[in-house]
Parts: structure tokens; sequence; C-alpha cells
């Protein structure tokens, strides 16, 4: 009879991190915690007290771990990535959402260096073979039309098993996995965070360079709405229809069954086919 060791997972450390970033600003202040509510509102109160632009908080756990759309992200102890950077852009809200895109961006980035082939789902959403590994919770504070300071959260089921997340999520479970899972082996948590705090400055660097038109451009090349049946759920609204693709400020064009354009700035997008 073969005996099943359990698998010990190697702790997230502050040292292992920093020997695998290479960054300027993502990361100038590294913060690690066990266990928090949520690492955005550990983040939040940090940048309340003055933190610098690029402060990063990772935890082992979250307790009340957040979505997108008031949804819970299931944040188990020990085994994917939670964490929170800072950033100070003063852009114009209209380029707010294409700055958050930076998120996916440096998430699909580091998910290709491990030999898998993500997706984007709008407008953040990262997905390896059709279900959700990734997510992105953008915070922003916005003040006469410009954004002052963004917080990007970003929550990846790493080691997780199929079975916690079923046995947490039901049958939401379907439409979710791990990078273990997709990639058969366990994941270097440390390393992993490191490459996406990474690829996060290098699209930083991109955007302070080249604007928001050249976030676009990159987003777009692992779109998979684009063309496809939809379904849009808001706090106000459900409806249906075509996705048309994501304009210069971020947001979703989706033709509905009359030929009415609807222009979708936010809410939960389903795949229809
Ligand atoms: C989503 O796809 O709905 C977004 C999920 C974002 C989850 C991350 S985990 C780290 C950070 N802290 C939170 O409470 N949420 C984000």
């Amino acid at each position: 009879m073969r005996v099943e060791t359990p698998r010990l997972e190697v702790p997230l450390s502050l040292d292992a991190i920093r020997r695998c970033l290479f960054t300027y600003t993502v990361g100038r202040r590294l913060v690690l915690h066990d266990a928090v509510t949520s690492t955005n509102a550990v983040l939040r109160e940090l940048a309340r007290a003055g933190a610098v632009e690029g402060t990063v908080v990772l935890a082992e756990c979250q307790t009340a771990g957040r979505g997108r759309a008031g949804t819970a992200w299931f944040s188990p102890p020990g085994v994917n990535v939670y964490l929170s950077a800072l950033f100070r852009p003063a852009i114009p809200l209209a380029s707010a959402a294409p700055f958050t895109f930076m998120g996916s961006l440096a998430l699909v980035d580091a998910i290709r260096e491990l030999g898998l082939n993500p997706a984007i789902k709008w407008p953040n959403d990262v997905l390896v073979g059709g279900k959700k590994v990734a997510g992105v919770m953008a915070e922003l504070d916005a003040r006469e039309e410009r954004v002052r300071q963004a917080i990007l959260g970003i929550g990846v089921n790493v080691n997780v098993g199929q079975d916690v997340l079923r046995a947490a999520l039901g049958d939401a479970a379907g439409f979710a996995t791990s990078l273990r899972e997709a990639r058969r082996e366990p994941i270097d948590r440390n390393a992993f965070a490191a490459s996406v705090l990474t690829y996060l400055d290098d699209w930083l660097v991109v955007f302070r360079d080249r604007g928001a038109p050249a976030l676009l451009r990159a987003w777009r090349d692992f779109d998979i709405v684009t063309g496809r049946r939809v379904e849009i759920r808001s706090e106000r609204t459900v409806f249906d229809g075509r996705a048309r693709g994501v304009d210069e400020e971020g947001c979703l064009a989706v033709e509905d069954a009359g030929g009415r354009v609807h222009r979708v700035t936010t809410g939960q997008l389903r795949l229809l086919e």
C-alpha cells in the first residue's frame, strides 16, 4: 500500500521573495503577515499613514478576503498568494481601468513563465484552461477626476487543491483551478510572488513611458471575451449580448439582442459560449 505523506508547504518569506525581485518601485517596502482580514484593508491603513508608492502587503491567509462586486475571495492558509500593491499614479479617471489592467498583465506574464497558457476575462480575471486561477481587485481613491491612489489586490490560487476548492466553493469550484492543478506539480510561491511583482513593476514603467494605450494593446492580446456571448450582472441589471470589445477607457461594449450597445464599466461577466 502506498501511503501519501502530507506535502509541507514552504512558507512565504520576505528574504526569499527579495532574492527574486527585480524592481524599481513595486516592493520598495514589503510587509508579510501570517493572517489578515484582507491585504487591501491592511494596505489602505498603511497608505493613510503615508506609506510609499510601491508598498506591498502579503499574507499567508485572509480571514475576510474580498473579490470584485462584493464577492468573497477564498483565502486558505499556506497554499496561495494574496498581495496588495500601492500606487499613487495621479492620472485622469479615464485611464483608471487600463491602469488596473497592469494586474492581469503581470499575472499573465508570471503564469506564462511557468509554461502555462493564460487568458484574461474582462476586466482582470486570469484563466488557465478556461478556469479562473487569479483575480485582481482595484480600489481607487479619486479626487477632482484624478486618481490619487490605487491599491491593486491580487489573489492567485497557486497550490490549493481541487478537493479544497470544491469543499469551500461547491459547484463554483468547477470554474476555478490552481496553478498546481494546471501544471501538475507544486509551485514555489516565493518565486511566483516575486515574479508577479517584478512584472507589475515592468508594466508600471510601460504605463509611465507610453500610457494607457500601450497597456490596452497588450491586454487585448489575451482577451478571451471579445466576440463571445456574455451575461452581465450588476447591482441594477442583468442582461446578455455579444461582447464587441474594450474601448480606450477599459469599458466593455456589449450588444444586446435588440442591437443596443451597452458600455459596461463594472459588474460580473459570465461567458455563455
Ligand atoms: C476577483 O477576481 O474577484 C478579485 C479577487 C482579488 C483577491 C485579492 S487577494 C488579495 C487582495 N485582498 C483582498 O481582500 N482581495 C484581493
